[in-house]
């Protein structure tokens, strides 16, 4: 199969995943069923942090050019959302003074994409997987937040926030056409993706609904 056939259908396995979500699944998931825009937004500053530093962490170590100006494109971006989402909290009467987000430590996935050791598995996980499930995440908090009367979240997250994760998904995907060659490579890739979609924060009530994904231990 050609690199980008190959793409492609990793991408339909995700939308297929994803349209099994009902509206806030993602949101419930997250927040353990504690769904407020306040309490989404502290989540989602970890979220950001978490991206960021796994960007910065695997920049040095990534040889290919592309693949460091997505990360460093990514590093920046994920700390700019991280900035205005503290900057809305701020507007809505949030101390964040004493705030830590990773007072809790680092997520599982986290703790599972830190460990990737190749390029075509870190760009599987980081910006084609993890910003795919950012991007259904934050369309289902658009239309929280605007049900719940609050257009300045929403637009914050419209116009500003996710059209730079749906870059850094896009930009994951034509790295991942560019090296997928091999049988060898895309089995990384494959395992890689699916591995971030069972473990995700996000999904986890679609893991527990479906069996097409099945949380794996995290070492
Ligand atoms: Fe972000
Ligand atoms: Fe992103």
């Amino acid at each position: 199969m050609n690199s980008h056939e190959f793409i492609a259908g990793l991408v339909a396995e995700m939308d297929g995943l994803f349209a099994q979500l009902g509206e806030t699944d993602t949101l419930e998931s997250e927040a353990q069923g504690r769904v407020d825009v306040v309490t989404l937004l502290r989540l989602a500053l970890k979220s950001e942090m978490e991206a960021s530093e796994l960007a910065a962490l695997w920049l040095p170590t990534t040889p290919e050019v592309d693949a460091k100006m997505c990360l460093a494109l990514q590093c920046g971006d994920e700390m700019k959302h991280y900035g205005a989402i503290s900057e809305r909290l701020r507007e809505l009467g949030e101390d964040l003074s004493a705030f830590d987000p990773l007072a809790d430590g680092h997520s599982p996935l986290y703790q599972y994409l830190r460990g990737l050791r190749t390029t075509v598995e870190r760009i599987a996980g980081g910006p084609f997987a993890s910003e795919a499930i950012a991007q259904v995440r934050n369309r289902q908090f658009v239309a929280f937040c605007r049900a719940a009367g609050d257009r300045q979240t929403a637009d914050l997250y419209e116009d500003v926030i996710q059209p730079e994760e749906a870059h850094h998904h896009r930009l994951g995907r034509e790295i991942l056409e560019r090296y997928a060659v091999t049988e060898e490579l895309q089995e990384l890739i494959r395992a890689a993706t699916r591995n971030t979609l069972a473990i995700a924060d996000e999904l986890r009530n679609l893991a527990a609904k479906t069996t097409g994904v099945h949380s794996i231990p995290v070492s």
